[in-house]
Order: structure tokens, then C-alpha cells, then sequence
């Protein structure tokens, strides 16, 4: 005799369907595949061979040799898009060398196309932090004692620079400075030169975030003086992060992006539910080296932990995921380790 549930239905034992991996895998909601992973890489200038990034387990800064070698085996492991970063030997305040032909990220998107060409989408970070003097993601300007980041003369250089990677080879440019009316001023810059097929993903809903340390410490790029809160979102908002996305896909925004990921998948989800453009997750360095330096501890263990950061992030709504774990992840799905 089936014993009914107090409405009169035999029990519900949602259990049935986590009985072993292959059902759990049928019912599965969420896949993650190499397809929708994008993997960032330094390539710096005037390095030999390869250099550690203190404060990223595992991760390198590398020479443009040594950046062919990555992507080599990145497309060997199905990884086929690059997120570029530039760490140029020369600043100066305006970030001149960002958009100098012969600069870093230029030179390094030339050899990779001409290494593997359609083979790999290279999409590259359109900012001037790593460039200036001063570490800011823009023109500084003085006015009655007060330094700010000048919006519009920086909105000029950035276009410079989006066009410079344009014509090294780029497929996508990446915006990640937060100034207004960026992504029209580029996109006219570079229909008016020709590279209409030249795709522009924004970093729309970019947080004024503590999770970038990693990043700044790798990349050179930590402010001189004050802090990004006066051109990047405040962490407690969320409807500030929808106009921002609207904007820039009202200016023609390919792909948005919110960033960092996991304490933010509100916005993703919100994003995604918003607008019909690809939606991108930036699970950012800080993201990455707190599960390292669990995993260096013995605390975590580390595929458990990334398959579950990675399905959240999918499950919020991300289309895409920027992750340094995305070689990693895609090694242990070829060798089917994934839990
Ligand atoms: C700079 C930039 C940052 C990141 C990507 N581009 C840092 C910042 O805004 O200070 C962060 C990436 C990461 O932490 O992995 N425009
Ligand atoms: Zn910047």
C-alpha cells in the first residue's frame, strides 16, 4: 500500500533523478563546453620566455613567442578565444604606447594572425591603465585643484587605440575603461575606416571592484592616487548596471559584459532577461586566486570548485565566461575528470 502525501499523491522523490552521474548528467540544465570559454593572457614587451604573475597561481606573463606557443595548444584543447593584454615597457600620462602600431598588443595580435588566423577569435582590451604613468583608465585633467578623469579626451584616445588593434588583426575589441559614449565614438571610428566586420564587446557593467588586485598586481596597472569609483559601478547597485548595458547597446555593443562574475549574478541574470545581446561574465583574478589559494591549502578541491563556479556563472545567465581557468577546464574535460 502506497502511503499518499497529505494531497493525496503518492510521495515525490526528486531523488530519482540523482540516482548516478549519467542521469544527473541527462537532467542537467547547464553544459559548459570549450565554445563558451575565453581564456585572458599577458603578453608583455621586451620579455624572454615566460614570467610567473605573483599572486595568480599558475598563470604567466608572456613574450609574443611564447604567446604562440599558448594559443597553439589552447586551440589544441578547443579553446579558440584569446582576451589579450598588453603590458607595455614605455607609460607616459596620455598611454601613448596604447595605441602606437608597433606596441605590444599590435605586434602580438599581427604574429598571432599570422600564425592562426581564422583559427582563433582574438579579442583585445581597449584601455590606457596599463599604459599611463599614473594607472588610470584615462586622460587625467586638473581643474580648481581637483583631478579627474576627463571623460571625453579620453573617449578620443580609446578610439585610437580600438583602431590600432582593428588594424593588427583584431576580431573584437573590448572596451573596459567605463567612460560614456565609448563604444558609438569607436564604433564610427571604425566603420568610417573600413572594419565594419569588427565586433566591439563592451564591459558595460563593470564594478568598482576589490576582486581586480590579482589582476593590477600582474598587469602593472594599480591607480597612483585615489581609486576607479568615479568611472566604474558601485558595487550596491544594480539598476545603474542596467543603464549602463542599455547604453551601450543603444551605441551598438556586440556583447555586453558584467564583471566580476560570482558576486554579481544578479546582474547577469537581470542583464540576460533585459536585452537580446550575447551576454558576457568576466570571472575575474580574484575570483580565480581565492579558489587557488584554497586549493593550495588543502581546502577545496579544485575541479569540484571551478565545475561549480563556472555552472553558476552559466546558470545566472552568462553566454560567455572569461575565466582563467578556461585551459585548465577544457584539459580536464578532454581527459573526462570533470566531476
Ligand atoms: C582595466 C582592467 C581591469 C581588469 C580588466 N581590465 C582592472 C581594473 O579595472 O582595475 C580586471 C581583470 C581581472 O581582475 O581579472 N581596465
Ligand atoms: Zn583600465
Amino acid at each position: 500500500m502506497v502511503q499518499l502525501n497529505r494531497y493525496g499523491f503518492p510521495p515525490i522523490r526528486l531523488r530519482r533523478l540523482r540516482k548516478n552521474k549519467i542521469i544527473r548528467d541527462l537532467v542537467a540544465e547547464e553544459r559548459i563546453s570549450p565554445d563558451s570559454l575565453v581564456m585572458p593572457l599577458f603578453v608583455k614587451e621586451r620579455l624572454s620566455g615566460r614570467e610567473p604573475v605573483n599572486g595568480m597561481p599558475n598563470q604567466e606573463r608572456l613574450s609574443i613567442e611564447e604567446l604562440l606557443k599558448e594559443v597553439g595548444e589552447l586551440l589544441n584543447l578547443n579553446i579558440r578565444t584569446i582576451l589579450l593584454f598588453g603590458i607595455p615597457s614605455r607609460k607616459d600620462s596620455i598611454g601613448s604606447s596604447a595605441y602606437d602600431r608597433d606596441g605590444i598588443v599590435q605586434r602580438a595580435v599581427r604574429e598571432v594572425k599570422k600564425n592562426f588566423g581564422e583559427d582563433v577569435v582574438l579579442i583585445t582590451d581597449v584601455c590606457l591603465c596599463q599604459y599611463t604613468s599614473h594607472g588610470h583608465c584615462g586622460i587625467i585633467s586638473t581643474k580648481n585643484n581637483v583631478t579627474v578623469v576627463d571623460n571625453d579626451s579620453t573617449v578620443e584616445v580609446l578610439t585610437k587605440v580600438a583602431l590600432s588593434h582593428a588594424e593588427a588583426g583584431a576580431d573584437i575589441v573590448a572596451p573596459s575603461d567605463m567612460m560614456d559614449g565609448r563604444v558609438s565614438a569607436i564604433r564610427s571610428a571604425l566603420d568610417s575606416a573600413g572594419y565594419t566586420d569588427v565586433a566591439i564587446m563592451a564591459y558595460s557593467a563593470k564594478y568598482a571592484s576589490s576582486l581586480y588586485g590579482p589582476f593590477r598586481n600582474a598587469t602593472s596597472s594599480t591607480p597612483a592616487f585615489g581609486d576607479r569609483r568615479s568611472y566604474q559601478i558601485d558595487p550596491r547597485n544594480v539598476r545603474e548596471a542596467i543603464r549602463e548595458v542599455e547604453l551601450d547597446v543603444f551605441e551598438g555593443a556586440d556583447i555586453i559584459m558584467v564583471k566580476p562574475a560570482t558576486w554579481y549574478l544578479d546582474v547577469i541574470s537581470i542583464v540576460k532577461n533585459t536585452f537580446d545581446v550575447p551576454v558576457a561574465a568576466y570571472s575575474v583574478s580574484g575570483e580565480y586566486t581565492m579558489i587557488k589559494l584554497m586549493v593550495e591549502k588543502g581546502l577545496i578541491d579544485e575541479k569540484q570548485a571551478v565545475w561549480e563556479q563556472l555552472n553558476c556563472i552559466k546558470r545566472a545567465g552568462a553566454d560567455i565566461i572569461i575565466t582563467y581557468f578556461a585551459k585548465d577546464y577544457a584539459r580536464w574535460l578532454r581527459d573526462g575528470v570533470i566531476p
